[in-house]
């Protein structure tokens, strides 16, 4: 057996304190994304999306955060893919951020819903084209060669010299949140966590162990 006992590191980089705290987890959010994205952290948007079907079989994998404000977390993805599937039958979903660099986690409880078509089609529009094409070609989580789906590309290639039409089968999700948590890690892994869950509207805010 691989013995990882001694993968341990001390956390030591920042704390969480009350008084400082915005009200908003908004805030706090758009705050830490900062500060990951400007430590130069590759790819600050990516995060884990576990969702889990009707009957309670879970899956994680990771996608990329393409917006969020005060409605929600945005990211865009194939509507009939596994994901797809069990958010059709199971809208609860959780996202989970890691940034090492700042020794910091955050954790979004919340109901995913479709986007509008129009939020879907004007970021689909704004893809490179090699990535429309991609959205096109890949039924994704199917079974697929390689050669099946190079093939798919070319022939997509030419029959949209021009503009590339947004799929029907494609498109974003928005992840309301009902609770956010923010770590922050700690030495004696004595971490903070501060929660803030929306209750009637409003977020209450609270303290948990580590
Ligand atoms: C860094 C990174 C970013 C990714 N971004 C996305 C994304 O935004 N949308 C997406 O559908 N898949 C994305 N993927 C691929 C997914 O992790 C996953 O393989 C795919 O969505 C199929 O998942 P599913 O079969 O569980 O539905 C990304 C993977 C990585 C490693």
């Amino acid at each position: 057996m691989a013995d990882l006992s001694e993968f341990r590191k001390v956390y030591d980089k920042g704390f969480l304190v009350e008084t400082d705290l915005p009200h908003s987890p908004f805030d706090l959010f758009e705050n830490w994304f900062k500060a990951a994205a400007e430590s130069g952290t590759y790819e600050a948007n990516a995060m884990t999306l576990a969702t889990a079907t009707a009957n309670g079989y879970p899956r994680a994998r990771v996608v990329l955060l393409k917006s969020y404000d005060e409605n929600g977390f945005v990211f865009f993805t194939n509507y009939e893919s596994a994901k797809g599937r069990a958010l059709a039958e199971n809208p609860q979903v959780c996202l989970a951020f890691f940034w090492e660099e700042q020794e910091r986690q955050v954790i979004i409880e919340g109901v995913a819903e479709k986007t509008s078509r129009e939020v879907t089609h004007t970021y689909f529009q704004s893809r490179p084209r090699e990535s429309q094409l991609g959205a096109w070609a890949s039924p994704q989580s199917s079974e697929a060669t390689r050669e099946e789906l190079i093939q798919k590309l070319e022939q997509l290639n030419e029959m949209y010299p021009n503009e590339i039409p947004t799929p029907e089968h494609w498109g974003g999700y928005v992840v309301k949140p009902t609770k956010i948590e923010f770590w922050q890690g700690r030495p004696s892994r004595l971490h903070d966590r501060i929660v803030f869950e929306n209750e009637n509207g409003s977020w209450k805010r609270y303290r948990v162990a580590p």
